[in-house]
């Protein structure tokens, strides 16, 4: 399927739905156990039905998430996708940046990154010498578009203010029960200032709907599709905002790929914006605002 687009007034573009990869090849560290060729095959299988925006950080299972995500691509045509990765928050001195996005562009295979992204911003390291790093990668060639994560709005003013290209998105926890970004202006920012704002954890890694609230339930009948479909649904209807689901699973691939395509009335869009339950205003994994 052709997976619709959102397109910024900058021209810049992304598919409002790309596959995540944080916990293919391990988590933190590569594990062992894990069954490469299953993460693999799912990444080519979402390939195969129309994915192109492939989510990943040099920090997955250190490093080796990348060399799978690398392997998986190899018989695809690198222009037909949009590969996404991040430099870690301990790497966000100047030449550390440089050397982050080479190794990067090595374990995928690759020679440019359609965009580049700082994990988290650093508490040490001066944000100034990172967006210099950034721009000479944009410079270089190996990178196509840079953009941040897990920026609050101050972050995302000091960052725009420190470099000559557009951040072109800001990659945070979004979905039914965690508003932070809500809360905290980052979407209204997003959408005032033309940045894509890409929702990481969709589905809260797949704990969202372990009880389906009956608000989700009622518009899943109503639509004809599944709760996971009006999860997903619900926050590509949010203007300026994508999102990124992981998924080594084909069925729930199919499920998800179900999810966009289609709109709620407005009215529903904002009943389950009110109405879901147990809302969260701070990340349970990646505040927006943090001290050592
Ligand atoms: N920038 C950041 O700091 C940051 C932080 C976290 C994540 N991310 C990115 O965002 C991506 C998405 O976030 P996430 O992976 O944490 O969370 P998620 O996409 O909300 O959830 C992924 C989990 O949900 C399951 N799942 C997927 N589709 C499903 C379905 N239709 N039905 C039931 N379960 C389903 C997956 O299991 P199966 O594999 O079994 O389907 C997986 O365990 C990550 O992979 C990563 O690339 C970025």
């Amino acid at each position: 399927m052709k997976i619709p687009i959102k397109q910024l007034a900058s021209g810049f573009q992304m598919p409002v739905y790309g596959l995540g990869t944080w916990q293919m090849g391990g988590r933190n560290e590569r594990d062992p156990k894990n069954n490469d060729n299953a993460d693999i095959s799912a990444i080519r299988y979402a390939i195969e039905r129309g994915v192109t925006h492939i989510d990943t950080a040099e920090s997955y299972a250190n490093g080796y998430t990348e060399s799978l995500v690398g392997q998986a691509i190899k018989p695809y045509d690198r222009r037909s996708l949009f590969l996404v990765s991040k430099v870690h928050s301990s790497h966000l001195e100047y030449q550390q940046v440089i050397d982050a996005a080479r190794f990067s562009l090595d374990r995928l295979g690759t020679d440019y990154l359609d965009l580049y992204l700082i994990h988290r911003y650093s508490l040490s390291t001066p944000l100034g010498e990172t967006m210099q790093a950034l721009d000479e990668l944009i410079h270089q060639g190996l990178v196509r578009n840079i953009g941040v994560s897990n920026f609050p709005v101050e972050k995302m003013e000091e960052a725009r203010a420190l470099t000559k290209n557009k951040i072109v998105c800001n990659q945070v926890h979004y979905n039914l029960k965690y508003r932070e970004v809500e809360k905290e202006g980052v979407l209204r920012y997003c959408q005032e200032h033309d940045v894509m704002l890409v929702a990481w954890r969709p589905l809260q890694k797949g704990l969202l709907l372990d009880a389906v609230p009956p608000v989700v339930s009622e518009l899943a009948k109503k639509y004809g599709k599944t709760p996971t479909q009006i999860a997903i649904n619900w926050v590509i209807s949010q203007d300026h905002v994508v999102t990124l689901s992981k998924t080594s699973n084909n069925d729930h691939l199919q499920e998800n790929l179900g999810a966009v395509g289609w709109s709620m009335d407005t009215e529903d869009i904002e009943k389950l914006r009110s109405e879901f339950p147990n809302q969260e205003i701070v990340s349970d994994a990646v505040p927006l605002h943090y001290s050592e």
